[in-house]
């Protein structure tokens, strides 16, 4: 059999990125240009900006996919594309860009979304195991996946409110760190010998769902009332409040899915499973639990197209197909 290689594009938010996946698991090459830089100055993604930047960029990327490869487009079998969620504007250079290198070099599309890239990260780092449980915890998104088999995601809880990285980079933001927070809260949680005591969420006894807005108003009030009294906060301390009442929601439910479930692997994806508290935790609590625990290394947790061609891989043999027709999905579900 012919090795299989796809090239893979990712664009929905503020990551210009390219990269060639052999085989589903192999990475060959993985292209990121980031925008984290220009966004810094607005404290958050602007759409337009994020577009703008993705339209200088996603010519450079592919052809250093390419090059850094060492391949021709004639090697390829195929071109995936990331179809949403993400930002309209954002997801449309990369898909449009897929399109014309597919049609120009006779390959076939493969349409794919955002989180199925985020859960397939993880298929570069070991083979997948069914049933899988993929706590996804992202900027935009906080989900626990239920996977029974290739290409089927059955969502078991998401949040009602915030995305866990939208909490992080919120509170970032009142504690007066740059844009994204995370990486910075998660630094001063370590740095914490002790941390402020945080509400968490727990919502029904047997919901999988989650909420992290009253986390972030405690947080707010809690620097207001500071601020009233004259008070220096101590961000070390609110950061490991903070990040304590994340994970220990995150963990605990993930374990009791996994648990209910019966499942054969429980992986972690999406930018906020780069967090270090948030590993440990699982990774401890899995270990215990004798369930198999993957996560992706760094770079493969935040935004990326490998996870893209990752995903596309089993979708290709799978026959699934886009065309000309594709359009970005902003709101697309899993
Ligand atoms: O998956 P991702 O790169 O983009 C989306 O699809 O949203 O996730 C970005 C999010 C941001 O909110 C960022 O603050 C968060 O991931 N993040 C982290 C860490 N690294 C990135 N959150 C907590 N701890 C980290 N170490
Ligand atoms: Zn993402």
């Amino acid at each position: 059999m012919n090795d299989q290689y796809i090239l893979a594009i990712e664009t929905s938010c503020d990551e210009t990125a390219a990269a060639i996946i052999r085989n589903g698991t192999e990475i060959v090459s993985n292209i990121v240009a980031s925008q984290i830089d220009s966004q810094k100055r607005f404290g958050g993604v602007v759409p337009e900006v994020a577009s703008r930047h993705h339209v200088e960029q996603i010519t450079i990327v592919i052809e250093e996919a390419l090059e850094k490869a060492n391949m021709q487009p004639s090697d390829l079998t195929a071109v995936a594309v990331t179809e949403g969620p993400g930002l309209v504007g954002a997801l449309l250079i990369g898909i449009n860009a897929a399109k014309a290198f597919a049609f120009a070099h006779g390959l076939p599309l493969i349409p794919v979304h955002h989180i199925a890239g985020h859960i397939y990260a993880n298929a570069l780092v070991e083979p997948m195991e069914f049933p899988l449980l993929a706590l996804v915890v992202s900027g935009g998104h906080t989900e626990l996946v239920l996977m029974k088999e290739h290409g089927s995601f059955e969502v078991i809880g998401e949040t009602r409110d915030d995305a866990a990285g939208e909490a992080y980079d919120k509170v970032a933001r009142v504690l007066n760190m740059p844009y994204p927070g995370g990486p910075h809260i998660d630094r001063l949680a370590q740095e914490a010998k002790e941390g402020i005591d945080f509400p968490r969420a727990w919502l029904e006894e047997n919901s999988y769902d989650f909420s992290f807005s009253g986390l972030k108003s405690a947080v707010i009030n809690y620097k207001h009332n500071m601020d009233q009294r004259g008070e220096e906060i101590d961000p070390q301390k609110v950061a490991k409040g903070f990040q304590d009442s994340v994970v220990e929601v995150l963990t605990t439910k993930t374990l009791r899915a996994a648990r209910e479930f019966n499942v054969k692997q429980v992986i972690a994806a999406g930018g906020v499973s780069a967090n270090k508290g948030l590993r440990t935790s699982l990774e401890q609590v899995f270990e215990k639990e004798q369930i198999p625990f993957i996560v992706p290394p760094l770079k493969l947790c935040t935004d990326n197209a490998a996870m893209i061609g990752a995903a596309a891989s089993y979708m290709y043999v799978a026959g699934v197909r886009g065309d000309l027709a594709m359009n970005g999905l902003p709101g697309k579900e899993l």
